[in-house]
């Protein structure tokens, strides 16, 4: 084989393997994000004046006038890492 072929195959090899490695990359970046639209909190007054999670589910948890529906994120603690008022320093956090 020639120092040329050789070195064209290492070059080829190097390109398959980094489309490899970006591949990955971007599959658990796509993995990583909920695929759903998270809704934004309403801007009212209801979702301005709570600060804690726990006062989210007065309202929407089991029970409550407005509960999450059955197929909601089962993350059920950490309504503003999700959720913010757009525009506005979420509170609490
Ligand atoms: C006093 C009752 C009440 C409290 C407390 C409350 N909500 Fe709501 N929320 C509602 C009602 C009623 C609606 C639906 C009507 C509307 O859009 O305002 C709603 C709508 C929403 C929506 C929009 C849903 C959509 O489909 O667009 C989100 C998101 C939401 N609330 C999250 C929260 C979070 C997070 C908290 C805690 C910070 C919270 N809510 C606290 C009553 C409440
Ligand atoms: C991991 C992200 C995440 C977290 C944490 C989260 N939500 Fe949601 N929420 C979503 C998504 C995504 C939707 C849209 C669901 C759909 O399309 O069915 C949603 C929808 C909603 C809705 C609209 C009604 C419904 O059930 O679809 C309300 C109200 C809501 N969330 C309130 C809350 C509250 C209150 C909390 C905290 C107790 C919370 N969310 C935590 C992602 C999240």
């Amino acid at each position: 084989m020639s120092e040329r072929q050789s070195s064209k195959r290492r070059a080829l090899r190097t390109a398959i393997f980094a489309l490899i490695v970006l591949a990955v990359v971007f599959t658990l970046y796509a993995l990583s994000e909920s695929p759903r639209e998270k809704p934004a909190l309403p801007d009212d007054a209801d979702h301005k004046a709570v600060a804690d999670w726990r006062d989210c589910l007065r309202c929407h948890g089991d029970g409550g006038p407005s509960p999450l529906t059955p197929d909601h994120p089962i993350n059920k603690e950490q309504c503003f890492r999700c959720h913010t008022l757009q525009g506005a320093t979420p509170p609490g956090r």
